[in-house]
């Protein structure tokens, strides 16, 4: 093709009066190189074709999920935060063993002000058991749970996990799900549950009562907090679960993100499947994977957080619609009293239409929704509006 291309554009340097006339292809040429292109477009459908064959085999499949292959920030320590830029003793390491005994890894990060304040005494031990067991028990946790693709110790994590433990003052516990970063084994979604669950039951087993530890999820991440609070609750009562579930950029369920997810924000590799008749149960059918937040979120009863950027182009913002209007139609259609937030609520931020912000309170508990117009998947957190927000939402109160 290229070749053809090349030969009959008129090359100044060639039309000295000795040069040879330029060749010109012969409709034989033409004809033969045609077929070659038509042959080439025909191997395309072939190739999409072995490309979702290949999707449904487990191994694969499980890769695509969870990209955990994509292991970066490379290298790693994840013995020693400080190599992170963390200051002595400020974010702790933690090795989780979850109850199939599967190793974890995580990071504690004790909120800054505690932490200066130990510093700042005149005999400091900023790596000391004191200050940790001071922060568990004068300040709520979050579990942070991250999504796919990459390790704990990315960018935007670490950054969620210097919000939540500098603006917001409270711990964060970020980890390492099974076949991620520096943890052992391969992930499924019961694993990740189970995962979870150890960072939960480490906390618990260091005396935080249930209700001052919170659930964040990002992505992939929010399909497990769900998951976890509603098994939390199913075992013990709302009160044995997380006091509340934050969800950061959630989908309904994966099934149902696989014909909208853009790969490497750009590529909506399975989108051309959405017109085939009967696809998403095919889809539902094939995956091993489900994370059915959709079916979880409506039984869950403690305060819930939605967050999404409007020009997310990973999961669309409708996926977080859908999920607002399963929490909030039985809310709004029996006693509950609906409050819409002005921007004045939140003074500090002040972006011409930045926000829509929702929140529903009835005497059970509060429902915040919070869609960012000028945020996209993985940069909620670097949002004034956000902290914010949750700021007020998790101290009972909003507006
Ligand atoms: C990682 O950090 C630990 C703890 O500080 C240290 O003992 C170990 O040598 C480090 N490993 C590497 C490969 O640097």
């Amino acid at each position: 093709m290229s070749v053809s291309l090349m030969d009959e554009i008129p090359d100044a340097s060639v039309s000295r009066p000795d040069a040879r006339p330029i060749s010109r292809p012969t409709s034989s040429v033409k004809r033969r190189n045609a077929t070659r292109c038509l042959q080439f477009l025909a191997l395309i459908p072939l190739f999409y074709a072995a490309l979702i064959l290949v999707a449904c085999l487990p191994g694969p499949q499980r890769s695509l999920v969870y990209m955990n292959g994509l292991n970066f920030p490379l290298g790693v320590n994840f013995s020693q935060p400080e190599s992170l830029g963390f200051a002595r003793g400020r974010v702790r390491p933690l090795e989780l063993v979850t109850m199939d005994d599967v190793r974890l890894r995580a990071f504690l990060f004790l909120p800054l002000d505690l932490y200066h304040h130990e510093v700042d005494t005149p005999n400091p031990e900023p790596e000391g058991k004191a200050l940790l067991d001071r922060a568990l028990a004068e300040r709520e946790t979050v579990i942070y749970l991250h999504g796919n693709a990459g390790n704990m110790a990315l960018g935007p994590r670490m950054h969620t996990c210097r919000r939540i433990s500098e603006y917001m003052g409270m711990n964060a516990l970020i980890l390492d799900y099974r076949g991620f970063g520096g943890s052992e084994g391969t992930p499924s979604e019961e694993g990740l549950i189970q995962d979870a669950r150890s960072a939960w039951d480490w906390l618990r087993g260091h005396g935080v009562p249930a209700q001052r530890i919170t659930l964040l999820g990002h992505s992939l991440g929010t399909g497990v907090a769900t998951r976890l609070t509603h098994s939390l609750q199913q075992e013990g009562g709302v009160s044995a679960g997380p006091r509340a579930l934050l969800l950061k950029s959630p989908y309904t369920s994966l099934p149902e993100v696989v014909t909208d997810f853009r790969f490497f924000r750009f590529l909506p590799l399975f989108g051309p499947l959405r017109y085939l008749p009967g696809i998403n149960s095919f889809i539902s059918r094939i995956m091993d994977t489900h994370f059915s937040t959709h079916h979880y979120l409506p039984m869950i009863q403690c305060d819930v957080a939605i967050l999404h950027g409007t020009r997310d182009d990973q999961i669309p913002v409708d996926h977080a619609h859908r999920l607002r209007d399963l929490l909030l139609g039985p809310i709004v259609g029996e006693s509950g009293e609906e409050v819409l937030l002005e921007e004045a609520s939140f003074p500090l931020v002040s972006i011409p239409n930045a926000y829509n912000v929702l929140h529903v309170a009835d005497h059970h508990r509060h429902i915040l929704f919070l869609e960012l117009t000028h945020a996209t998947h993985n940069d909620i957190q670097e949002y004034d509006v956000t902290w914010e927000s949750l700021r007020v939402f998790l101290r009972g109160r909003v507006g």
